[in-house]
């Protein structure tokens, strides 16, 4: 059986609600909660900040997976990390130094990722992958929960795939992000990914336990 992480996105929580919100994502047996951050310039629509990572940090012992969609991630990684993240993504697309980026992250002891657009190849994290700890493929046009999923990440979860088996980066962390459901993560699993997040199909559910366990026999 594959081991494969499950990250629900408070993005799709009751804004009203967070407390709640982590409540149900701690006791659905999640392995993480995924924070979309959003600038309001790098994606249309504007989102989470600091004050609000730093108070879930205090809230949950849930390992928080930050995802920065900002146009200027290179300056400001270093706010998110002393916030309290514990996996943290920025785009490639946005970023001038993503190297040094990553490389400050992992000093720091925080997963690093590189978020990549659906429009962006795979073969931009190919001169990274000796720094990079995940990678987390979006499979909707950033900036909201509940689009549908676009399946141009199979592509390049092949692709990824093939470097992995030729040993260059077996422990990288492949994520999908956007429409992952019960539907479609079998497929996404043999395509070798092993990370998860989900927005909508989390939170529309009413009974959020049973929802992630689905999702992980969706994945055997
Ligand atoms: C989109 C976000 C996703 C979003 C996923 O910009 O990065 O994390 O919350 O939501 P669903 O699963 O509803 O597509
Ligand atoms: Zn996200």
């Amino acid at each position: 059986m594959k081991k494969i992480s499950i990250s629900p996105s408070l993005l799709s929580a009751d804004p009203l609600n967070f407390e709640r919100a982590v409540r149900e994502v701690e006791e659905s047996g999640a392995d993480a909660l995924h924070i979309d951050v959003m600038d309001g310039h790098f994606v249309p629509n504007l989102t989470f900040g600091l004050p609000l990572i730093a108070a879930l940090k205090k809230l949950t012992r849930l390992p928080l997976d930050v995802h920065i969609m900002v146009s200027n991630p290179d300056c400001v990684a270093d706010s998110y990390l002393q916030a309290g993240a514990d996996f943290l993504c920025f785009h490639i697309e946005a970023s001038v130094h993503p190297y040094r980026t990553l490389q400050n992250i992992k000093k720091k002891g925080v997963k690093a990722g590189i978020a990549l657009n659906p429009g962006s190849p795979a073969s931009l994290i190919a001169p990274l992958l000796s720094t990079l700890d995940m990678v987390l493929l979006l499979s909707v046009n950033p900036g909201f929960s509940g689009q549908s999923f676009i399946p141009v990440v199979y592509e390049k979860l092949l692709e990824i795939q093939a470097w992995q088996d030729s040993g260059r980066c077996s422990q990288l962390i492949v994520a999908v992000d956007g429409g992952v459901a019960q539907e479609n993560l079998p497929e996404l699993v043999r395509h070798g990914a092993n990370f998860f997040i989900t927005g909508s199909h989390f939170f529309k559910s009413t009974d959020k336990k049973n929802t992630i366990k689905k999702l992980r026999e969706a994945a055997q």
